[in-house]
């Protein structure tokens, strides 16, 4: 046992957040703000909440040496889930007790002050980073929120914050510096911050201790209940069990839909929605969920991309060269889709949009 180290890596932690080095990494879309956000949640302004600069201290374990989680904090599994460079991933969330989700709008679900999710990222069975997101006040912006990314040590002991970010830590798993985690989290983009934790993403049978929409409702969670129906609360159109359009549209739905949505900044560049939503009206049909209308068009052959580079249409029935959805999915440089967090290709996604715009007609 090394405790005294992990101590020395605690106060370099404390020292990096103090120089406010938030990376910033030169993205084209990072937001313009970032150091205002950062001295607000520095200043503790939503009266007292202080950025943790080890793991141990967010909360998550009541126990970290035997990695014992706290009572009231529940692992969950979305049902579709972000292509992270192959990495295998834990999430778990924690909700004030008594504390309800805002769910008046069933698509963009609000969380209560004081929430936290935490996502473990695991290669070769080695843990490399956790990252946090915190619900710090009730303000409705980006600075209502603390995100960050705790880097395991080598002894598995404690993770260290690191915002920002490493670049090819052991593992060659990039942690992204906070202004990334806004790019794809921040409200601006994602009205709910949160990407894998609505009603959509919680409609189907977890593992017996794992979390669902079911289990939100019996627990008495939620402001309005979702009504069930057969087949989950919100179904989609019905398809055989080899048809490709779920697998596909659900793809889409986690791992463009934070970015490509009716109210993310990004649609003023893009007229593109890859997000699905629970509006009965959106899922009469296949063609009549957002998604498919918008890269498909109301007769379905296809939309014409607005930037050139990545094929000619947005989807092209049956021509994937030509779509540029999956020219951007099967892209490593800077036409590449997701713009960040992403240097591999995910061959199982791209199989997935492929079986689905090669079976249309
Ligand atoms: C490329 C976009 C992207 C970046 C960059 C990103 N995330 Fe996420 N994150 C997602 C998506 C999509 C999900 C939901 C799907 C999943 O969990 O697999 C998610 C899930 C999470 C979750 C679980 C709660 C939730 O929103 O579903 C946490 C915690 C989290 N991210 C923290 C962070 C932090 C902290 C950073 C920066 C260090 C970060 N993320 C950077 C896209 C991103
Ligand atoms: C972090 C936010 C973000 C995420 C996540 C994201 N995109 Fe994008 N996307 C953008 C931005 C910004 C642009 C416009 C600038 C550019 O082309 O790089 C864009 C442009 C596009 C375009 C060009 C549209 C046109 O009409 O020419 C396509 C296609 C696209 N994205 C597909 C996807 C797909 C498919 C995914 C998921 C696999 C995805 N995007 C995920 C931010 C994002």
């Amino acid at each position: 046992m090394n405790r005294p180290a992990v101590h020395i890596l605690a106060l370099l932690a404390l020292l990096h957040t103090a120089c406010g080095d938030d990376g910033g990494g030169g993205d084209l879309d990072a937001p313009a703000t970032d150091a205002a956000i950062d001295a607000a949640t520095d200043a503790g302004t939503d009266g007292g909440f202080v950025q943790p600069t080890m793991l141990s201290e967010t909360g998550l374990y009541s126990d970290i040496s035997s990695e014992t989680i706290a009572p009231g904090i529940v692992e969950y599994v979305p049902r579709w889930e972000l292509f992270s460079d192959r990495a295998v991933k834990r999430r778990w969330v924690y909700l004030p007790p008594g504390t309800k989700i805002d769910t008046s709008d069933m698509d963009w679900w609000q969380f209560p002050v004081g929430t936290k999710f935490w996502k473990e990222f695991t290669r070769d069975g080695v843990r490399i980073e956790t990252r946090l997101i915190q619900r710090i006040d009730a303000s409705n912006d980006v600075s209502s929120w603390y995100f960050v990314s705790f880097q395991w040590d080598a002894e598995q002991f404690d993770a260290i914050a690191v915002p920002g970010g490493v670049v090819d830590d052991p593992g060659n798993n990039d942690i992204p510096d906070r202004s990334k985690c806004r790019q794809c989290h921040q409200p601006s983009r994602n009205r709910s911050v949160i990407l894998g934790f609505g009603a959509l993403q919680l409609d189907y049978v977890a593992t017996s201790d794992g979390m669902d929409l079911e289990r939100l409702v019996t627990e008495d969670r939620l402001t309005m209940n979702p009504a069930s129906s057969n087949g989950g609360f919100f179904p989609m159109p019905e398809v055989g069990a080899s048809d490709p359009t779920l697998p596909a549209l659900g793809y889409l739905h986690t791992n463009c839909g934070g970015c490509h949505n009716e109210f993310s900044d990004v649609k003023n560049t893009v007229n593109v929605e890859l997000r699905l939503t629970t509006a009965a009206g959106d899922r009469m049909s296949w063609s009549t969920t957002r998604p498919w209308a918008f890269v498909l068009g109301p007769n379905g052959t296809g939309v014409p991309a607005q930037l050139s580079g990545s094929g000619s249409h947005l989807v092209l029935p049956g021509d994937v060269g030509n779509s540029a959805v999956h020219a951007r999915m099967n892209s490593i440089t800077g036409t590449k889709m997701p713009p960040i967090g992403r240097e591999t290709l995910d061959s199982s996604g791209l199989d997935a949009v492929r079986l689905w715009i090669e079976s249309l007609p």
